[in-house]
């Protein structure tokens, strides 16, 4: 019999994903994207506001808020986006949802903002202490660092995949700046060599895949990344392969496998991934604590992604063929087992909404100082007594 270390992580939160619901519940909706989340290992999600309707006023967040609250089998936050007309209606929402979206370059959405004078506003009259997100690429990068620099606000750089990105928001971060940012798995897995695999359609991706390069720049400034998020993109396999294909990737059942392998690989951390994957985006996302949840994985089981994952409605992967060692055994939320080995045994209407747990508080109470040093996110506390125990 091989070895089998069991190991006992917090249950992971993904802050960037995109469920689909409403709008394109055929690519994805709340029940398989959340199903995809517990088989991943992740307990609590923070959904995209790129839908259809986009998620942007009281309106849109109410109706989406019950589709997620019939749907959702795991824990979840929903993100407000910011449009070119709605900064002065939404700052009253703040303590309602995940954060502000804002979308600054080319992507998958009807929500990108072109006009300097709009973010402005935004990163004006969103509260400080609420998340601001960006989707910002190459010099959109540089540009928002320093708008939100002149507001003295925190900004959040979402999915970094360029060396020039990494090194700008490590100099910001040193300069003492309150600047954070993520990083997917495809960036840091995947770069252009793997086109030819995938081909063109499949491979498109917003930030698209990078040079070997731009991937090692990631690896060799892993203490600047704060967090590990999927960016979970579904679209169809049909779409994908389609004359005009969407950008964007699933990434919700193997990003845990994937960083698992590389703790095998000696690349990273068991510790690294509880700060980057639960830690880190717990402290900036003003997130709760989901009492008696953790997940059990087994670092020694090796097996080969397949063609297509279980649960979500993308049935593909770019990921396929790759053979990894690390897999998810069990997750329990909330006291409940939710996952074991294949099976989900939450039903839709289990997951809440984590945003309406407290009672209203305004931002100034309740947000959190983060803790700054050498100008970015440092150990923070989360001795829960549940973490990495091996048993
Ligand atoms: C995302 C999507 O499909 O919603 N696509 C992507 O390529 N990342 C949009 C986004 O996150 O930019
Ligand atoms: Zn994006
Ligand atoms: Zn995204
Ligand atoms: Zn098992």
């Amino acid at each position: 019999m091989s070895s089998r270390r069991l190991v006992k992580l917090p249950g992971l939160i993904d802050t960037h994903v995109h469920v689909r619901e409403p709008g394109a519940t055929h690519k994805e909706d709340y029940a398989s994207c959340t199903a995809a989340a517990l088989a991943g290992g992740v307990t609590m999600i923070c959904a995209m506001p790129n839908t259809n309707p986009a998620v942007t006023n009281q309106e849109s967040l109410t109706l989406v808020r019950n589709l997620a609250k019939q749907g959702a089998r795991c824990d979840y936050a929903i993100f407000m986006g910011a449009s070119s007309d709605n900064h002065m209606e939404i700052p009253e929402l703040a303590s309602e949802v995940a954060g502000l979206k804002m979308y600054l370059n080319e992507t998958f959405t009807t929500l990108r903002l072109n006009d300097l004078n709009v973010w402005q506003k935004h990163l004006a009259s969103w509260p400080k202490k609420a998340p601001l997100c960006v989707h910002a690429e190459g010099q959109t990068t540089a540009a928002i660092i320093l708008m939100a620099s002149l507001q003295n606000r925190p900004v959040h750089i979402c999915h970094v995949a360029r060396k020039e990105e990494i090194l700008i928001i490590k100099a910001a971060k040193e300069k003492g700046l309150n600047i954070t940012c993520e990083v997917c798995p495809h960036h840091l897995f995947l770069s252009t060599d793997d086109i030819n695999i995938l081909g063109v359609c499949k491979s498109q991706v917003r930030p698209v895949l990078m040079a070997k390069e731009d991937q090692e720049a990631l690896w060799d400034n892993l203490h600047v990344i704060d967090c590990f998020a999927t960016d979970h993109a579904p679209h169809t396999l049909t779409e994908k392969t389609s004359s005009n294909p969407p950008p964007g990737f699933p990434g919700l059942e193997t990003i845990l496998p994937l960083l698992l392998n590389a703790v095998n690989e000696n690349r990273l951390t068991v510790d690294d991934i509880i700060n980057k994957f639960y830690r880190n985006p717990k402290k900036i996302f003003n997130l709760p604590d989901q009492p008696n949840t953790y997940v059990e994985i087994d670092l020694d089981e090796e097996w080969t992604i397949p063609e297509s994952t279980a649960y979500s409605k993308a049935k593909w992967t770019p990921f396929a063929g790759k053979k990894v060692k690390g897999a998810v055994h069990r997750v329990v939320l909330r006291g409940e087992v939710a996952y074991v080995d294949g099976q989900i045994l939450v039903q839709p209407g289990f997951g809440q909404d984590v945003k309406a747990w407290d009672i209203k508080k305004s931002f100034t109470e309740v947000a959190p100082t983060p803790t700054v040093t050498n100008g970015y996110f440092d150990k923070m506390e989360y001795n829960d007594g549940q973490t990495n125990e091996i048993f």
